[in-house]
């Protein structure tokens, strides 16, 4: 049969400049630490690019280059375009997108006023800490003071410096970062920018810097390489660019440049640069169809992307020319590839839970909740296959036992999964109604799916017991048996009233309009903030002083705000009992409180089915014990442990 993609517009080339895009679909800039302290590329870096180039995007752009690395650094490791030494890693790592049939990209950067001084480094050994910014200020009890004109131009000309060596590394195109709150965003800025000059005040003269370091970089790459410029379509704080600006701004810079890329906020605007699970899919795309209006050049779109329909109608609709995703491309690096294959039933979605920007942020690694290899590209291309294969058992389908079983058959194991239940997906069950957690249940749906093209064979309904594996005869057990919910030891506990959070797919028809949720952890909010969506009166009872400890640092904010608005919060409250009028607490002073409520939503946590666990041990030659059953966590855990059991076998 000939084929027909089913994404005709998404699968389209478009020519820029002297190149081409083989389809429509961007791999957005993300920095991760994996650099030497001079701002080199690792092994590991060039391998995670090299990744979504194999994985089928158009442009893989490596981020974030650094100008000026003594007065610009956005974080504490970026690629440092001011070292020459960096030349050779940066040609392997354009050649390492290359050689897959993607343009290298490369996104070039200054933090401006909000640059990091690195006093660690040898070379910056006597060299004064100065922070440069539009006007004198102070940021973070930090003085940054205001650009004079010759520090603009010698800024000006540090941009075109870098842009010339990525060109002469092999880099086919770049890109310049004049959004998120960073240098070229501090001038554009009427919130930061100042300035009396030439540089302030009119828009013209806002977009000044903007336009002399493209008028630089040009002169400098010469005309037909195509420089994309990344700016920021709003931002939320009143005072700040509005859109009308940001279409004006493209309008000026459309005849001197090739790409415009659109994204959104500021630099306190984290939520709205990166969209939230909260957030409606391709949330910000408003704004780039807005300045494609108004423009004669490809526009880039950006934030929330991943589903192939709504992309297609984006480029179909002429909303924009190309998708860019950024942690799309973390759950899933062959997401375009498998688009072009029609093939996207196999497409893990990201589910924008944040732990990858969160351990940027906490461990200086590079993770994804849903894909292990993330961080390990480099080690995962010498994965062998199994030199024998063994027949493999594994008890219990959420999400460790899911990755297990999938990675054990990649590698050439014969795989059999058994699931008590008659429904996949272990603890994420419970959330298959929650709008804003849609994803999970696409998670478990294209695993399934996954795991049926690997050969792995799938037992509903089938308790793994000690005597079955005995009867099985397995070379390897898994054990990946999960957790049951915690039931606090309280009066009224065993009541009809009492929902437990992880019933909350079934039982949902049995809540009342009144719901008092036990325990403030991530699950409880969660919940809670669900239910209130839906209408109910929500309070969330909790007996430390903080709701969701364990929630991770850039999904908790966003959280709580929404939570503040919708739902009645009561921390210091330990439950006593429940009864016919609702939820009885004590609180710190020792005296009872009455939570009113038609329902409990109880969620005070999980517990390890150990004792489960522990009856399987020592029925296999082989048997490890994965998941929720080992400590209960958040999914990035059981991928994790289930990727390296099956790496062990
Ligand atoms: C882990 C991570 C690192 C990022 N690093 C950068 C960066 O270095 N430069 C940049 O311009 N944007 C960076 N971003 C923002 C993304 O390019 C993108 O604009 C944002 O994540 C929204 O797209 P998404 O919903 O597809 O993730 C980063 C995003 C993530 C998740």
């Amino acid at each position: 049969m000939s084929y027909k993609p089913e994404y005709p517009n998404l699968c389209n080339f478009l020519h820029v400049g002297k190149c081409t895009l083989r389809n429509r679909m961007a791999s957005a800039p993300m920095g991760f630490p994996d650099l030497t302290e001079d701002g080199c590329l690792t092994d590991g870096a060039i391998a995670f690019y090299e990744e979504r180039a194999k994985g089928g995007a158009a442009i893989v752009t490596v981020s974030e280059a650094c100008v000026d690395y003594t007065h610009g650094k956005s974080h504490g490791r970026l690629i440092n375009l001011t070292n020459p030494g960096v030349l050779a890693n940066l040609t392997n790592c354009a050649r390492a997108i290359k050689r897959h049939g993607a343009l290298a990209n490369i996104e070039l950067n200054h933090a401006g006023m909000l640059s990091e001084f690195d006093v660690v480094a040898e070379e910056r050994k006597g060299v004064e800490e100065v922070h440069y910014g539009p006007v004198d200020c102070v940021v973070n009890n930090t003085q940054v003071k205001g650009m004079t004109k010759e520090i603009i131009d010698q800024t000006v000309a540090l941009w075109a410096k870098g842009a010339a060596l990525c060109k002469r590394a092999g880099f086919d195109m770049v890109m310049i970062h004049a959004g998120h709150g960073w240098l070229i965003h501090q001038f554009l800025s009427p919130l930061t920018n100042k300035r009396t000059d030439e540089y302030g005040g009119s828009f013209e003269n806002r977009a000044r810097l903007a336009l002399e370091i493209i008028d630089a970089i040009r002169r400098e790459v010469g005309p037909g390489f195509p420089i994309e410029v990344r700016f920021s379509a709003m931002e939320t704080a009143e005072g700040g660019i509005k859109l009308e600006d940001a279409v004006e701004f493209a309008k000026l810079i459309q005849d001197k440049v090739d790409i415009l890329h659109v994204s959104a906020g500021g630099e306190p605007d984290f939520g709205i640069t990166h969209p939230p699970m909260f957030a409606e899919p391709g949330c910000n795309v408003k704004y780039a169809a807005e300045i494609k209006k108004h423009v004669h050049i490809p526009v880039a779109t950006v934030g929330a992307l991943n589903e192939p329909e709504l992309m297609e109608e984006i480029i179909a609709s002429g909303k924009a020319d190309i998708v860019c995703m950024a942690r799309a491309l973390l759950a899933d690096p062959e997401l375009p590839k498998k688009v072009e294959q029609n093939r996207t039933d196999e497409i893990l979605r990201c589910i924008r839970c944040f732990v990858c920007h969160a351990e940027r942020m906490l461990t200086q690694t590079r993770v994804c909740a849903l894909n292990p290899v993330i961080g390990r590209e480099y080690e995962a291309k010498f994965i062998p296959k199994a030199a024998k294969s063994k027949k493999v058992l594994i008890a219990g389908g959420g999400p460790g036992g899911l990755q297990c079983a999938l990675t054990a058959a990649q590698r050439g194991h014969d795989v059999t999964l058994c699931e008590k239940s008659d429904i996949l997906g272990g603890s994420l069950k419970c959330e298959t109604n929650v709008p804003f957690k849609a994803a999970f249940s696409k998670y478990v749906k294209t695993m399934s799916r996954r795991l049926e093209l690997a050969g792995v064979k799938v037992c509903m309904n089938t308790e793994v017991t000690p005597e079955f594996v005995r009867e099985f005869e397995p070379d390897a057990l898994i054990v990946a048996v999960g957790a049951d919910p915690l039931v606090l030891p309280l009066p009224g506990m065993d009541s009809e009233k009492v929902v437990f959070g992880t019933e909350l797919e079934y039982k949902e028809d049995r809540i009342g309009k009144t719901v008092a949720v036990l325990g403030g952890g991530m699950v409880g909010c969660e919940s809670g903030l669900y239910l209130a969506e839906k209408g109910h009166d929500v309070t969330i009872v909790e007996m430390l002083d903080v709701l969701a400890p364990d929630a991770n640092p850039r999904h908790r904010p966003i959280l709580m705000k929404l939570l503040e608005k919708s739902v009645a919060i009561k921390t210091g409250l330990k439950a006593s009992a429940v009864t016919e009028e609702g939820l009885v607490c004590i609180d710190k002073d020792g005296k009872e409180v009455l939570i009113r409520a038609d329902t409990v939503l109880a969620a005070s946590g999980m517990k390890s089915r150990t004792e489960l666990a522990d009856s399987l041990r020592g029925t296999a030659p082989e048997v490890r014990v994965i998941g929720d059953c080992v400590q209960p966590g958040i999914i990035r855990n059981a991928t994790f442990n289930g990727y390296h059991a099956a790496l062990d076998l």
